[in-house]
C-alpha cells in the first residue's frame, strides 16, 4: 500500500499554528516546537498552506515567488530543517501549490500587465472582449462581479477565476507551463513529500465551455504526474477539486494522473445526514462515487481552511444547510458556511465524535483540520475565512501559548469567548485529561491505523436498519469492522442476527450478542 492510501493528514495554517519567534506571527520555528504533540496525536502527513512569498491577500493563495517563503514563516533553511525534523519522527510533509494563478503583485504580472507587447503578456489570459468565457461561473460571489479585471495600463482585461488580485496564469503558452514544472522539481528537490494542488479544475480556457476540467488540464497534470513518477517516485499529488465523483474520475487517470482528490460532495452531506437524522445523503453519494484505480485514495474532511462548501448539493439542500447551520447570516459566505467543525455541532460532544467516527471508517484518507481535534470555535467578527483560521490554542498562557510576543501584535486575535476560549479550550487542558475530546480524536487515530484495511476495504450497508442508522461493515481479506452510528436525539437499536458476538473496539469489556444499542448520537466500532 502506498503512504498515502492510509495516512493520516493535518492540515496546517502556518501563521496560526505556533510563533517561534514572538512577532506575533506563526513560523517554522514554532512548528518545530510542536511536532512532538502532532507525532503524539497519530499524524502521518502535515499539509501546509501555501508558505511562498505573497502579499497574502488570499493568505498565501497569491503567490509572488514561487521559490521565496513569506518572510515572517522563515528563511529556506528554516524550511529545510523542518522538514528534516519532520522525516526524522518518520512523518511527511506536503505544501499547497498554487498553479492556476500568481498574485498581481507577481513580477511576471507586472510585467505582463506593462504593455500589449510586453514579452511575458502571454503568461496570463488578456482581452478587449469581457463576453468571452461568458459560461464560467464566479467562485468567489461574495466579492468579485465578474472572472475579467481591467488593467488601465493598456485598456485591456485579465481573466481571475478568485479574487481580482489573483490573474490566472495562461497555460496555452507553454513557458508558463515549463515555469510551474521548475517550481513543482524545486520542491521536490528539496525533499517535500508532495502537493496540494490547488484549484486545479481552472487552469485552461476554451470558448463554448465552463473552463473547468479541460482535456488540456489533464494532459498537463499526466506530465506532472510523470516527473513526478519518473524522477521522484513515492511522492503524492492531491488535488483540490471541487467537482462530482464522475468529473473527478478524470483526475486519477487510469492511476497516471493524480494520486489523491478531495471527496468534496460527501462533506455536506455527513452534515445534512446528521441535521436531519437519516442517512440517506451520505448512502446516495456513495452509491454515485465510482470505483478509483487501486493506487489512487480519496481524501475526506469535515473541515478546512474554507468556508464548509455547498457548490456541490442541491439549492433546495443549500438552503437547508443555510437555515439550519448559519442561521446567523454572518455565518454565510459566497455558496457556503465559514464556521468551524465545533461551533457547527452546537459544541455537543456527541455529535463531533460521530462525525470523526465517520470520518475514520469510511474510505478515503482522513484530512484534519488544526484545532479540530480540540474542538476550537471560530470569530465571526473576522472577515472572510479569517474566522476559521485564529491562533491555535495551546495553553492557558497569554496568547494562548501560541506566541510569547510582548505587544498585541498577533496576526489574529485568539479566541476568548466563554466557550470556546483559550482560557479552557486548550491543547494542555484536553492533554492532562484522558477523557477529553483530543484524546478521543487520537485513539480514533491510532485505531484506524492499525486497521489499515479501512482505508481501502469494502463498505457494505447494513441494511434493514431505520433511516437514523449509518451502519456498514468495512471489509477486507486483513480484517473486518462493523461500525455503527446514530444519527439521532433518540436511542437506537440495531439488530445484527448475522453475527454472534460483537466486541466494542473501544471498550473490549463490552459485548453483544445479535442486538447493539446505541445511546442518541452514538457510534460503536465492532470486532466480530
Ligand atoms: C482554494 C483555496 O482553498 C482557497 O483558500 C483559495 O482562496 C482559492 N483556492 C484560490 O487560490
Amino acid at each position: 500500500m502506498d503512504w498515502h492510501t492510509n495516512a493520516i493528514f493535518y492540515e496546517l495554517y502556518l501563521r496560526a499554528f505556533n510563533d517561534g519567534n514572538g512577532d506575533g506571527h506563526g513560523d517554522f520555528t514554532g512548528l518545530r516546537q510542536r511536532l512532538d504533540y502532532l507525532q503524539w496525536l497519530g499524524v502521518d502527513c502535515i499539509w501546509l498552506l501555501p508558505i511562498n512569498q505573497s502579499p497574502l491577500k488570499d493568505d498565501g493563495y497569491d503567490v509572488s515567488s514561487y521559490y521565496g517563503i513569506h518572510p515572517t514563516y522563515g528563511q529556506l533553511e528554516d524550511f529545510m530543517m523542518t522538514l528534516d525534523e519532520v522525516h526524522r519522527r518518520g512523518m511527511k510533509l506536503i505544501v499547497d501549490i498554487v498553479m492556476n494563478h500568481t498574485s498581481d503583485q507577481h513580477p511576471w504580472f507586472q510585467e505582463s500587465r506593462r504593455a500589449k507587447d510586453s514579452p511575458l503578456r502571454d503568461f496570463y489570459v488578456w482581452t478587449d472582449d469581457t463576453d468571452k468565457y461568458k459560461e464560467a461561473r464566479i467562485i468567489f460571489l461574495d466579492t468579485e462581479r465578474s472572472n475579467w479585471a481591467y488593467s488601465a495600463s493598456t485598456g485591456q482585461y485579465y481573466w481571475h477565476r478568485f479574487y481580482s488580485s489573483q490573474p490566472d496564469l495562461n497555460y496555452d503558452n507553454p513557458k508558463v507551463q515549463e515555469e510551474m514544472i521548475r517550481a513543482v522539481r524545486f520542491w521536490l528537490d528539496l525533499g517535500v513529500d508532495g502537493f496540494r494542488l490547488d484549484a486545479v479544475p481552472y487552469l485552461f480556457e476554451r470558448e463554448g465551455t465552463n473552463n473547468e476540467n479541460l482535456p488540456e488540464t489533464h494532459e498537463f497534470l499526466k506530465k506532472v504526474r510523470k516527473l513526478v513518477d519518473d524522477e521522484y517516485p513515492g511522492r503524492m499529488l492531491l488535488a483540490e477539486a471541487n467537482q462530482w465523483p464522475q468529473d473527478l474520475m478524470p483526475y486519477f487517470g487510469a492511476g497516471d494522473e493524480l494520486h489523491m482528490c478531495f471527496h468534496f460532495p460527501i462533506m455536506p452531506r455527513l452534515y445534512m445526514a446528521l441535521a436531519k437524522g437519516d442517512r440517506t445523503p451520505v448512502r446516495g453519494i456513495w452509491a454515485n462515487t465510482p470505483e478509483i484505480p487501486e493506487n489512487c485514495q480519496w481524501a475526506t474532511f469535515l473541515r478546512n481552511h474554507d468556508e464548509l462548501t455547498l457548490e456541490m448539493v442541491t439549492e433546495e439542500d443549500r438552503q437547508f444547510m443555510w437555515e439550519y447551520y448559519a442561521p446567523d447570516h454572518r455565518a454565510r459566505l459566497n455558496l457556503g458556511i465559514r464556521r468551524r467543525l465545533a461551533p457547527l455541532m452546537g459544541n455537543d460532544r456527541r455529535k463531533i465524535e460521530l462525525m470523526h467516527s465517520l470520518l475514520f471508517t469510511m474510505p478515503g484518507a482522513p484530512v484534519l483540520y488544526y484545532g479540530d481535534e480540540i474542538g476550537m470555535g471560530d470569530d465571526l467578527n473576522l472577515p472572510d475565512r479569517n474566522g476559521v483560521r485564529t491562533p491555535m490554542q495551546w495553553a492557558d498562557e497569554p496568547h494562548a501559548g501560541f506566541s510569547n510576543t510582548q505587544s498585541d501584535a498577533l496576526y489574529a486575535p485568539v479566541i476568548r469567548d466563554p466557550i470556546y476560549g483559550f482560557q479552557n479550550l486548550n491543547v494542555a487542558n484536553q492533554q492532562a485529561d484522558s477523557g477529553s475530546l483530543l484524546h478521543r480524536i487520537r485513539e480514533m487515530i491510532h485505531l484506524r491505523k492499525e486497521m489499515s484495511f479501512l482505508a481501502q476495504g469494502r463498505l457494505t450497508w447494513l441494511e434493514d436498519t431505520p433511516l437514523s442508522s449509518l451502519s456498514y461493515w468495512r471489509n477486507s481479506p486483513e480484517g473486518r469492522l462493523l461500525c455503527l452510528h446514530n444519527l439521532a436525539d433518540e436511542p437506537l437499536t440495531i439488530s445484527v442476527p448475522e453475527c454472534e458476538l460483537l466486541t466494542d473496539v473501544f471498550a473490549p469489556d463490552e459485548k453483544f450478542v445479535a442486538e447493539v444499542s446505541l445511546p442518541p448520537y452514538g457510534y460503536r466500532w465492532l470486532r466480530y
